[in-house]
């Protein structure tokens, strides 16, 4: 496990850790509303060199970017209906998935897939500052 505290001027430092170990795979952004899943996802896209605007899938199930990038929400939808839209299929796909809001229950399920998953949880520390541990497994 590492551990960053990073404001967002120096928030690169996390998203080329995860980019530079992990081009494969589910990434599962954990942590309140608010703590900065959406901006770690912005800073990895940004650090690859896609130049194109990340935004909070909410009420959609998917945003692609560069079509190697695929960004989920689960909140709304719950685990239960991403998998029922055959989304273990979509997240084999070749490239980086990342999931908002992913549980302890889709790390295994994943595992069990044998899909590569990786985990960041993100605290907020403070107004400025944010702590990110990021898990392989
Ligand atoms: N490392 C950071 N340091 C300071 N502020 C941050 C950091 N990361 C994100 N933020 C700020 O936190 C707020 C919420 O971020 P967002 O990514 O939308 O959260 P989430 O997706 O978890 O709901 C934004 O105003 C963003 O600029
Ligand atoms: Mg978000």
């Amino acid at each position: 496990m590492k551990r960053y505290i990073l404001s967002l001027d120096n928030i690169d430092e996390v998203a080329k850790d995860v980019a530079s170990r992990f081009q494969n795979g589910v990434v599962i952004l954990r942590g309140d509303l608010a703590s900065g899943k959406t901006t770690l996802v912005k800073a990895i896209v940004a650090h690859l060199g896609i130049e194109e605007d990340v935004t909070s899938p909410t009420f959609s199930l998917q945003h692609a970017y560069a079509d190697r990038v695929f960004h989920y929400d689960i909140y709304n939808h719950g685990l239960e209906h991403f998998m029922a839209l055959g989304m273990l299929e979509e997240l084999e796909r070749e490239g980086l998935h990342f999931i908002e809001w992913g549980d302890d229950a889709l790390v295994s399920l994943l595992r069990e897939a044998c899909i590569n998953v990786i985990t960041v949880d993100i605290k907020k520390i403070s107004d400025e500052k944010r702590e990110y541990s990021v898990c392989i497994y």
